[in-house]
C-alpha cells in the first residue's frame, strides 16, 4: 500500500518524504485555502518536490469546465492528477480526460456503486472518504473493503486511495481492506508511531544497557 501526503504544506510534505510517506500528494480546496498561497504557486512547488502523483481538485460543475480546468492543472506539473468530485458531469469529464491521456482521481466517494461508475468512466484512482462515512454512522473501512472486492471481481485497474483518514486504526484498516493507497494528514504520523509499551521498552533497554560490561 502506498502512502500519500494529504497536505499543501511544503514542509509537511518534505518531512513525510523523508519517512518515505509521500508516494504522492492529495490536495483539496480546503487545504489550498488554508495554505494562504496561490493555487498555481502551491501546486507547482509541490509538483517539484516528488515524482509521484499530485492530486489537484477541480471546482467546475460541468464537464466542459472540469476538462478545461484539468488541462490547465496539467501544465502546473507533469505529475499532476486531476481530482474530480463524483457526479454525472464529473464522470463525463473523467472519460474525456482519460481519452486525452490525462489521469484523474474521483473524490468524495461514499459507496461502492459510486466507485464502480468512476472506474468505468476511466478514473485512475477513487477516493472513498473513510472518516466522513464514520461521521455519518456508516463503516468507512467496510466501504473500502467493498470497493476493493468489487474492483477485483470486475477486473478494474482503478486504484483505491482511501481518504478522510483520521486515526491509526483507519490506516491499518484501509491496508487490511486492500486499499492500494492511503492519504494521511501529517498530524497522524506521530499518533501512528506512539505506543506506551514502546516508550517503556526503550526506557528499560537504556536502563539495562548501563549494566554493559
Ligand atoms: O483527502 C480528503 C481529506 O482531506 C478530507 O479529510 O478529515 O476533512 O474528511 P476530512
Amino acid at each position: 500500500m502506498q502512502f500519500f501526503a494529504d497536505s499543501v504544506n511544503l514542509e509537511e510534505i518534505r518531512r513525510a518524504r523523508a519517512l518515505n510517506l509521500a508516494d504522492g500528494v492529495t490536495t483539496n480546496p480546503t487545504l489550498v485555502a488554508k495554505s494562504g498561497r496561490s493555487h498555481e504557486q502551491a501546486i507547482r512547488e509541490i509538483s517539484g518536490l516528488l515524482s509521484g502523483p499530485v492530486n489537484v481538485e477541480t471546482l467546475s460543475l460541468n464537464a466542459e469546465g472540469i476538462v478545461k480546468e484539468g488541462r490547465i492543472y496539467r501544465t502546473w506539473g507533469k505529475n499532476v492528477v486531476v481530482k474530480i468530485p463524483i457526479c454525472r458531469e464529473g464522470l463525463a469529464a473523467v472519460a474525456k480526460l482519460a481519452a486525452e491521456g490525462i489521469p484523474t482521481t474521483v473524490t468524495l466517494v461514499f459507496s461502492a456503486a459510486q466507485a464502480l461508475l468512476a472506474a468505468k468512466a476511466g478514473a485512475r484512482y477513487v477516493c472513498p472518504f473513510v472518516g466522513r462515512l464514520d461521521d455519518a454512522g456508516e463503516n468507512g473501512i467496510e466501504v473500502v473493503r467493498q470497493i476493493v472486492g468489487a474492483f477485483r471481481e470486475a477486473r478494474y485497474t482503478t486504484q483505491v486511495l482511501a481518504a478522510s483518514i483520521r486515526t491509526p486504526e483507519h490506516v491499518a484498516g484501509a491496508a487490511a481492506a486492500g486499499a492500494h493507497a492511503v492519504t494521511i494528514p501529517h498530524k497522524l504520523i506521530d499518533p501512528m508511531l506512539a505506543h506506551p509499551l514502546t516508550d517503556k521498552g526503550i526506557a528499560q533497554f537504556l536502563e539495562d544497557a548501563k549494566k554493559y560490561k
